[in-house]
């Protein structure tokens, strides 16, 4: 297959690495945190990082307003989630350009305008006008404070922040729609069964962006929120969007995590994260060498597009000096399988699909196996 495959996830930029450092400075002089606050933080971190990342039953309702749980999110979890998204942003095809107007769900912090500011540098002198929404106000507002910081005072970005709950939003206006951490919530506040509370939330969100807009929703790479995600895609599907990335398809998703099966979902190692952000992860006992997300970028587009494979895990010892690894594709799960010792792929890379003529299954997972 090709050599040249299309990359997720690359490196952060040195820029886009020094920007992110700078997000504790511009933290400090929008909250100064004083002592008790300061000590406690650590502990509050490791409890709000057990309710975002369990089940989530335990999400306290007002974690995003209470001063302690706010102050926690922050601090840590806003940059993380700025890290992921620094990552993630700059591969995507998000089709903005001058005027574009973006919707961002679930805003909070505004951690998606402040990745975009420091992953895609080429549209930082775009005139993109932001409507944010939230039902957490404060926490919007002290995102674009930290924005501010970050931006010169000419920017041609506007920010609206809007307090309002998911529902309410203004119809077919929108070139991007984005919601970033968000489904996750909405499943867990809603007591209908996961496949009804998809429908309802694919239903509202294909009537949000433009005839030519896109949809980004990105979730923790967590098998619940990656199967709720996959469940909205296939809603999102029958509603006329398709996915953009990083399905090469727009069939049934081979990795849809139900029950105890894999689940679509990219780990990122996180070198380039602020060397302040890795410390206070260690002391609130949450070290971590890896960072991962689920997503998802839909269109209303009915382009032909070429056979491809999306890389979808690392490279594993496969019988007889050979090695493989696990690839998404129109004809569901594959395994590029090659010599052992050649050299593997990343993880997100897309490469085009040569398809055999004769079909082999791999007696483990029933994939089809194609010869890297
Ligand atoms: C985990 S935070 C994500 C914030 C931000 N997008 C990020 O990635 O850092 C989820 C956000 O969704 C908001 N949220 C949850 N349910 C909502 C709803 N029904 N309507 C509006 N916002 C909601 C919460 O207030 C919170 O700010």
């Amino acid at each position: 297959m090709s050599d040249t495959p299309q990359r997720l996830l690359p490196d952060l930029s040195p820029e886009a690495a020094a920007l992110l450092d700078g997000m504790l400075k511009r933290f400090k002089a929008v909250v100064p945190l004083k002592g008790k606050h300061l000590a406690e933080l650590p502990r509050n971190l490791a409890s709000l990082s057990e309710a975002l990342t369990s089940e989530r039953s335990r999400l306290p309702r007002d974690y995003m307003g209470a001063p302690a749980t706010l102050n926690a999110y922050l601090q840590y979890f806003l940059p993380w989630s700025v890290y992921r998204l620094g990552r993630l942003l700059p591969a995507l095809d998000l089709g903005l350009a001058d005027n574009a107007r973006i919707l961002d769900l679930g805003a909070g912090p505004l951690a998606l305008a402040q990745a975009l500011w420091i992953a895609r540098p080429e549209l930082r002198s775009a005139d993109l006008h932001w409507l944010c929404r939230d039902k957490a106000l404060k926490a919007m507002r002290l995102g674009r404070d930290l924005l501010e910081r970050m931006t010169p005072k000419d920017s041609p970005w506007s920010v609206r922040v809007e307090h309002g709950s998911f529902g309410a939003e203004p119809r077919g206006q929108a070139d991007l729609v984005a919601a970033v951490n968000l489904l996750n919530e909405l499943f867990l506040a809603s007591k209908a069964p996961e496949a009804d509370t998809a429908a309802r939330v694919a239903e509202h969100l294909a009537i949000l962006p433009n005839e030519s807009g896109r949809l980004l929703l990105v979730e923790p790479g967590t098998r619940t929120a990656a199967r709720q995600l996959v469940l909205t895609r296939s809603e999102l599907i029958e509603n006329g969007f398709r996915p953009l990335a990083p399905c090469p398809h727009d069939g049934p998703c081979p990795m849809p995590g139900r029950r105890n099966t894999p689940w679509c979902h990219f780990v990122m190692h996180t070198r380039g994260a602020p060397r302040w952000l890795t410390d206070l992860s260690a002391r609130a006992g949450l070290a971590k060498q890896t960072a991962s997300l689920s997503f998802l970028l839909m269109a209303r587009d009915d382009h032909p597009r070429p056979d491809m494979v999306r890389v979808i895990s690392e490279s594993f010892d496969l019988p007889d000096a050979r090695s493989g690894q696990y690839g998404c594709s129109g004809r569901g799960l594959v395994l590029l399988a090659r010599p052992k010792g050649s050299p593997m792929r990343r993880p997100g890379d897309a490469v085009p699909a040569t398809w055999p003529e004769q079909e082999t299954r791999d007696q483990k997972s029933g994939a089809l196996v194609l010869e890297d």
